[in-house]
């Protein structure tokens, strides 16, 4: 059974329905990402899944768990983590302090421990103030606070949008190592084509709905699909 299941998802900001009819799913370890042109309503299926979204229909469930009617909280408690675009870390705090902050997780010390495995550059600054970092190292800090509680999925919404050409790499290369760490990941991304390129299957949206979903390899090379969906990038 797969991880994460989405039935009949529909929903927006008021009367009109902004996405509509998702069906996706997620398996234990997958990546999946989800494209699609500026507009197509892709955040609004990421609010949606974590609850941030005021009008939604259909059926969220996680690891056999619904979701659909738990308020945005009680979803991170049911192991959906999420790292907003513009990293929130708090700047005054030092960045052991950032992780040692997160509600909901067991064993603190050992699990600070397990993720900082993941982000040697965090090692070198724990005791810096987060205000100090570079813009990548704040974005590495909030993916280390965001896995703190061991979450069962990880929503990233474009995570490589503000970042320099130089970190892109970085960034899909740490999400590449979440699903042997127990970890599965739900992915928008403009930078479609390498994005696809570390995911299992991928979905297309176009104006709400999803026109197009599959293997990755099997959209990555379909070049209507391509030119149409994921223009040069
Ligand atoms: N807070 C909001 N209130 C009303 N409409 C919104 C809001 N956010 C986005 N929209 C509309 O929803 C549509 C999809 O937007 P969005 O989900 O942000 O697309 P994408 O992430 O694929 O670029 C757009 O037409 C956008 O104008
Ligand atoms: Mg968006």
């Amino acid at each position: 059974m797969s991880l994460l299941i989405l039935k009949g998802l529909s929903g927006g900001y008021g009367e009109v329905d902004i996405v509509a009819d998702i069906e996706l799913t997620v398996g234990a370890q997958e990546i999946v990402t989800i494209a699609g042109t500026n507009g197509a309503g892709k955040s609004t299926l990421v609010k949606a899944l974590l609850g941030l979204l005021p009008q939604v229909r259909g059926e969220i469930v996680l690891d056999g768990q619904s979701l659909s009617k738990l308020a945005a909280e009680d979803r991170f408690y049911a192991g959906l983590a999420y790292v907003p675009q513009v990293a929130n870390v708090f700047g005054s705090l030092t960045v052991r302090e950032n992780l040692l902050v997160v509600r909901g997780v067991q064993q603190l010390k050992t699990r600070l421990q397990e993720v900082l495995e993941l982000f040697p550059t965090l090692v070198e600054k724990l005791s810096q103030r987060a205000g100090n970092l570079s813009g990548g190292e704040r974005q590495q800090l909030a993916f280390a606070r965001a896995l703190m509680p061991s979450p069962k999925l990880m929503v990233l919404d474009e995570p490589t949008a503000a970042l320099a050409p130089a970190l892109v790499e970085k960034v899909f290369g740490l999400v590449s190592q979440l699903p042997a760490r127990g970890v599965a990941v739900l992915m928008v991304e403009q930078r479609a084509r390498q994005a696809l390129a570390i995911s299992q299957r991928g979905y297309i949206l176009d104006q709400g709905r999803c026109v197009l979903s599959g293997l990755a390899s099997d959209l990555l090379a379909d070049s209507k699909m391509t030119q149409l969906y994921l223009g040069n990038r």
